[in-house]
């Protein structure tokens, strides 16, 4: 199957950085389809190139969030790193599966799985080889999230009987955006699935799974949830002297992409 790697992402200082580091990644894996959308009203060059140098199999697509007010982030947020209430990645990540079911009626072969990826986590070339053997939606732990060495679903006989989190365990399926897949096919099944402004922080993963399965159907990878082969990373926001105050520049490095 084609593992269809779905990146929302947006203009930042370290933007590029992260961007680097993923693609890098990605450029190991066969039979990737890397389709990555950015937060904006333009594509930007920046990425433009970043994904033609790649050399990867990629579609590059774009729509800008719709701001609404953000409130101050709580406690609780801060510890899973959510900025504000609103999420991140919603629009990006539907336009995308837009753009798969498109993609897939007119593909000859339709088999595929579909991976929604941060551009800043951190993912082993492992996760990849589990995910391929998903039947229908596959799960495995996720390194450092939820205020948690790591999140995981529970396996008993080898099936998820419960899930390891701290962090909203109330959620229908707690588990991080990192920590799951979806054979792309089921995306045709039910082409209303997709992800909602309407759900509370951390409900986007659920808001998802409930249209492809149930908790006792989830398929459990990476060793019957043994093993981390996926972290949620997050790069530290740079902070760099601010360019108007530097009174004494060597030279202009507008010019220079960072
Ligand atoms: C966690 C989850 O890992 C995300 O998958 C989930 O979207 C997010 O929470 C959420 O529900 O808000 P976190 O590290 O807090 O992730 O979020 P980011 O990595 O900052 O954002 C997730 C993705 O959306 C990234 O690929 C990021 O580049 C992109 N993004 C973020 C945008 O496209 N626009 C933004 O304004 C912010
Ligand atoms: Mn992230």
């Amino acid at each position: 199957p084609v593992i269809y790697g779905i990146t929302p992402t947006y203009a930042r200082l370290a933007q590029k950085a992260d961007l680097t580091r993923l693609s890098q990644t990605l450029m190991h894996i066969k039979n990737l389809h890397w389709v990555v959308i950015e937060d904006s009203a333009e594509k930007t060059k920046l990425v433009a190139n970043l994904l033609k140098e790649s050399n990867l199999k990629y579609t590059h697509l774009n729509i800008k969030t719709h701001k609404t007010k953000q409130s101050t982030p709580t406690s609780i947020q801060k510890v899973r790193g959510i900025k504000g209430v609103a999420a991140s990645g919603v629009e990006q990540r539907n336009l995308a599966l837009d753009w798969l079911k498109g993609h897939l009626q007119k593909a000859e072969d339709q088999r595929g799985v579909v991976f929604f990826m941060d551009d800043d986590n951190t993912y082993s070339l492992k996760v990849f080889d589990e995910m391929r053997k998903i039947k229908r939606v596959g799960v495995w732990p996720v390194g450092i999230v939820g205020g948690m060495r790591v999140e995981m679903p529970l396996v008993t006989d080898g099936k998820v009987s419960g899930f390891n989190a701290w962090w909203k365990p109330f959620r229908p399926f707690p588990i991080d955006m990192a920590g799951f897949a979806i054979n792309a096919t089921l995306f045709l099944e039910h082409p209303e699935a997709k992800f909602s402004r309407k759900v509370q922080s951390g409900f986007q993963e659920s808001e998802i799974l409930k249209y492809f399965t149930t908790r006792d159907e989830l398929e459990p990878l990476a060793e019957n949830c043994t093993k981390v082969y996926v972290w949620h990373t997050r790069t530290q926001k740079p902070s760099i002297v601010n360019p108007q105050k530097l009174k004494r520049p060597l030279v202009s490095y507008d010019h220079i992409e960072v």
